[in-house]
């Protein structure tokens, strides 16, 4: 079943009237059956979004739909969601299955039948023969899996995932990473997972939504986003090591550093951000490109890390380390396609701003001044907020001291 934002936004305010705009004019479709990704930093509204889906937050404007059903005033118990939070909080007292079967009980539906489901269910997620143990007896990654029957036992239809994998290790979180999207593709159920881990999104993904500020900065397939990012926000957020990113200047075809012209780039001469992914370098066995000493390369097994100044910026460029041995200088290139190309005001991907009128670049170039305004309130909030941390640990210590004596 498709879900549909329209207009979606919720604005808090606080204490001080100020307003966080926590999701701010929504409009997408999320593919009926398919997992989607809700993917962005700390703080863009990811959870703030997934509650409203849930019920448990009213939006300030906008509507929600399931299918054709308008859901936006629907109460959560309602709306047939299944919900798994980051602190999945199991009942401690009571053992695996009726911690399972605690969401049939006011259904009208025999014992006999949500026994039945319940043994399912746990089959399904792996976790079916455990259902006579406690919580206190489970591994984390199990408890997890509790977690998910739970939300599955009602048949719900849609799944709401709001960083289900955080409290786990990094071992477990891989596995369990796949056993969701294995539980997922089984149960067809439509599913909107929700991290701030861009490799998880990525791998668990049918499509992606990339959210900044409480907006939607692209929505796509996950290698298409990585190959194609819309924008200077998505291309610098997708990747690791990063994207490298310099002002650069393209003349007759050709990207310039400084007056020497050095990738081969079909774009309208101009200037733009350049963006080249670190493993998107070749060594080419021409004379075209970009000359670097060997000398300071950093062999990371069977890669091998080269750094070079572009326009006063630094480039990690990442290639195969077979393919620089026992040489003094290699020669970097990129293939067209790769170098990416973003518009200096609007910060827009060039095959984007092409096609936008004179008023839409100009309330692309408005969006770019509002978050960077954004970005410095944060920056600074973060500051004070360490600063106040400092204070308290130097009183802790004095107060610390003076017992001492
Ligand atoms: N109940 C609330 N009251 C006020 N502000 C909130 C509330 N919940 C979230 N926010 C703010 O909304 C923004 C988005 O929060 P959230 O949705 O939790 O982000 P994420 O899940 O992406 O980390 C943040 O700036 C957060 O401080
Ligand atoms: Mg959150």
């Amino acid at each position: 079943m498709e879900i549909r934002l329209k207009n979606l936004s919720k604005i808090f305010i606080d204490r001080t009237k100020k307003e966080t705009r926590a999701v701010d004019d929504f409009n997408v479709n999320l593919a009926s059956g398919r997992l989607t990704g809700l993917l962005g930093p700390s703080g863009c509204g990811k959870s703030t979004m997934l509650f409203m889906i849930a019920g448990l937050h009213e939006p300030t404007f906008g509507r929600i739909f399931f299918g054709e059903d308008d859901v936006t005033r629907l109460s959560p118990d309602k709306r047939g969601i299944g919900l798994v939070f980051q602190n999945y909080a199991l009942y401690p007292h009571m053992t695996v299955k009726q911690n399972i079967m605690f969401p049939l009980e006011n259904m009208q539906i025999s014992r006999e039948d949500a026994l039945d489901e319940t043994q399912k269910i746990a089959d399904l997620v792996g976790i079916g023969n455990l259902l006579e143990r406690k919580p206190a007896q489970l591994s984390g990654g199990q408890q997890q899996r509790v977690a998910i029957a739970r939300a599955l036992v009602k048949k719900p239809r849609v799944l709401l995932l709001d960083e289900p994998l955080s409290n786990l290790d990094a071992r477990l979180r891989l596995h369990m990473r796949e056993e969701i999207k294995r539980i997922q593709r089984e149960t067809g159920i439509t599913t909107i997972f929700v991290t701030h881990d861009q490799e998880e999104a990525m791998s668990i993904s049918d499509e992606i939504i990339i959210m900044n500020f409480g907006k939607e900065m692209q929505k796509g397939k996950p290698q298409d986003i990585y190959l194609y990012p819309d924008n200077l926000f998505v291309a610098k957020f997708l990747g690791n090591p990063p994207i490298n990113i310099f002002e650069g200047e393209i003349k007759d075809n050709y990207v310039y550093f400084g007056d020497q012209k050095i990738f081969q780039k079909q774009a309208p001469n101009g200037n733009y951000y350049v963006g080249i992914r670190p493993e998107d370098f070749k060594v080419s066995n021409n004379k075209e490109g970009v000359h670097v000493p060997t000398a300071t390369v950093e062999v990371i097994g069977r890669d091998t890390m080269i750094r070079f100044n572009a326009n006063d910026t630094q480039v990690r460029a990442l290639v195969e380390s077979d393919s620089v041995r026992g040489k003094d200088e290699i020669i970097l290139t990129v293939n067209d396609d790769k170098i990416h190309l973003f518009d200096i005001e609007t910060e827009l991907a060039l095959r984007i701003v092409e096609t936008l009128s004179e008023k839409e670049k100009q309330e692309a170039k408005e969006l770019v001044l509002y978050f960077q305004n954004l970005e410095e309130q944060l920056s600074q909030r973060k500051q004070l907020e360490e600063e106040e941390e400092d204070i308290k640990r130097t009183k802790k210590k004095r107060k610390k001291k003076k017992g001492e004596k």
